[in-house]
């Protein structure tokens, strides 16, 4: 071989293997990126972990919260509001009531025909509009204004199809899906927004008052005859269908519960006497804070970051408006400190970006490659075309949070049924089936897209309930999906406390 070409071969070789050392060096940095990536992933599994063990610890402190919030004013991160409905829709109430109901994404109005009979709801009509955006952090008077003049229009719509008498004034339920301290069972002050509506001047106020002129400004001549939150609403309208229902929990944009308590278990509402001798408590479970709960540092963020700091703890774990955006955060740090997604995307810095209808629709992505995951990585995210096991990732980050999540839910249903004894722990209780030894049947109605659209919210909540209840005990707990019941229910309890009504016997 001449010298010439023997260099040529040197050359030649050293450039293959400093090609194949770039390769090897490359994919060796590939490797070690990934290996972070899982390195987070783990990390966040832990932080997430609700084992069974940690869940009764939620329970108790459940359970405990409760008996604090109703002993004192204050006494509790559970405010335990009372709602002053003693009483539920029973099957009396007859004529057409109307509804507004307020809750976080959206703005319901509703016109029901109740019959008279125990389920026997004629007809209802609804009308459903996204809440616009400017008005969340505006002025009262345009938040107001505008329910009031979508109520108008509605009502004007229906000319004498109602067979409304035109000589009677319309009642109207409010549901207020927000936390208010009721002065009485048609009016209440304001606390707080929650859900990132930010508008200071309702804060302190009476909204059935705010509902009321907004109203007057319109022309319309109205009586609020129930303020209800939309557990309340949801409660009322299981109850009315099915005796059984005891407690009703909201899975939407935020969330909430409430339930039947004894009066005498109230203590803190001195003096307050009702025929029934139990009243309807609103939890406001969204607040509720234990140090069980299984936080991580993207909760922290979340919270630092949001509206209502050191608010609605356990509502940014669980709730519809927060569940994708979590997501969103983790998936931001594991871009930022690997490059499995590529160069980070701009847009995936941009909070609340991920809806969690989409995040769940990546979690329930059952094509074999991912492909709907691919899309909205894409779409939404600008995070273009990643590999399959980058997708199968993501899916398992949706995994984790949403599971938690569920998991939070069964604990806090399970603490209420242990408050009030129904959760088979006191043995099997008599009821019914007295006598037969079986636990009576109990009906928790559940309302919000969260629970109704998301089958692995769904499935993850009732595989906790029934490891934290045993599946004898868990048979006997009906969880019973309501649709409309916040404000269906709101223009029953609206009947049950009408001035038109003439029989009003209750019977809970
Ligand atoms: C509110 C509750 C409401 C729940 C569900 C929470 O943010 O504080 O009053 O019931 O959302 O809509």
């Amino acid at each position: 071989m001449g010298k010439g070409r023997e260099v040529a071969v040197t050359v030649v070789a050293a450039a293959a293997c400093a090609v194949a050392g770039v390769m090897v060096g490359r994919r060796w940095v590939r490797r070690r990126k990934w290996a972070k990536a899982m390195g987070l992933l783990r990390e966040v599994e832990e932080a997430c972990d609700a084992p069974v063990g940690r869940l009764k610890q939620v329970v108790d402190a459940m359970a405990v919260e409760m008996h604090a919030g109703l002993a004192s004013e204050g006494g509790s991160k559970l405010r335990m509001l009372l709602t002053f409905v003693d009483s539920l829709p029973n099957g009396t109430e007859k004529g057409t009531y109307y509804a507004l109901h307020l809750g976080g994404t959206y703005f319901r109005i509703l016109r029901v025909q109740l019959g008279g009979k125990r389920s026997s709801i004629l007809s209802h009509d609804m009308e459903r509009q996204a809440i616009p955006e400017h008005l969340m952090s505006s002025r009262s008077e345009d938040l107001f204004d505008f329910i009031a003049s979508s109520f108008k229009t509605f009502v004007e719509r229906e000319g004498n199809s109602s067979g409304f008498p035109l000589d009677q004034k319309r009642e109207l339920g409010f549901t207020f899906s927000f936390p208010v301290k009721q002065t009485s069972v048609s009016s209440g002050i304001l606390i707080k927004w929650t859900k990132g509506f930010e508008i200071e001047d309702t804060v302190g106020q009476d909204v059935v008052k705010c509902l009321e002129r907004a109203l007057e400004r319109k022309g319309l001549v109205m009586r609020v005859a129930a303020l209800v939150n939309d557990t309340v609403g949801t409660l009322a309208l299981s109850h009315y269908h099915d005796p059984d229902t005891v407690a009703s929990v909201i899975f939407g944009t935020g969330t909430n519960a409430c339930y039947l308590e004894r009066m005498d278990a109230i203590i803190k509402s001195q003096g307050i006497l009702t025929a029934s001798g139990v009243m309807v408590v609103n939890m406001e479970w969204g607040n509720f804070w234990s140090s069980h709960l299984p936080r991580t540092h993207y909760d922290i963020d979340l919270d630092a970051e949001s509206p209502n700091p050191n608010d609605q703890g356990f509502e940014k774990m669980i709730s519809g408006m927060y569940l994708g955006e979590i997501v969103r955060r983790i998936l931001l740090r594991m871009s930022q400190e690997t490059d499995v997604f590529g160069p980070v995307s701009p847009t995936l810095s941009v909070p609340f970006i991920l809806r969690t209808p989409l995040m769940a629709a990546m979690h329930e992505d059952d094509s074999l490659d991912l492909s709907e995951t691919s899309k909205i990585l894409n779409d939404i995210l600008d995070i273009p075309e990643v590999l399959l096991n980058v997708r199968k990732l993501v899916v398992n980050v949706c995994d984790i949070v949403t599971r938690r999540a569920a998991r939070l839910a069964a604990a806090g249903i399970v603490g209420i049924l242990k408050k009030i004894g129904r959760d088979g722990s006191s043995g099997f209780v008599s009821g019914r089936s007295r006598g037969e030894g079986k636990m009576r049947r109990t009906v928790v109605a559940i309302e919000g897209g969260l629970y109704s659209n998301y089958s692995m919210f769904r499935e993850y909540l009732h595989e906790a309930m029934v490891e934290l209840l045993g599946e004898e005990a868990a048979e006997r707990i009906e969880l019973k999906v309501t649709l409309d019941g916040s404000g269906i229910g709101g223009a029953l309890l609206a009947a049950s406390h009408s001035r038109q009504i003439v029989d009003t016997a209750q019977m809970l």
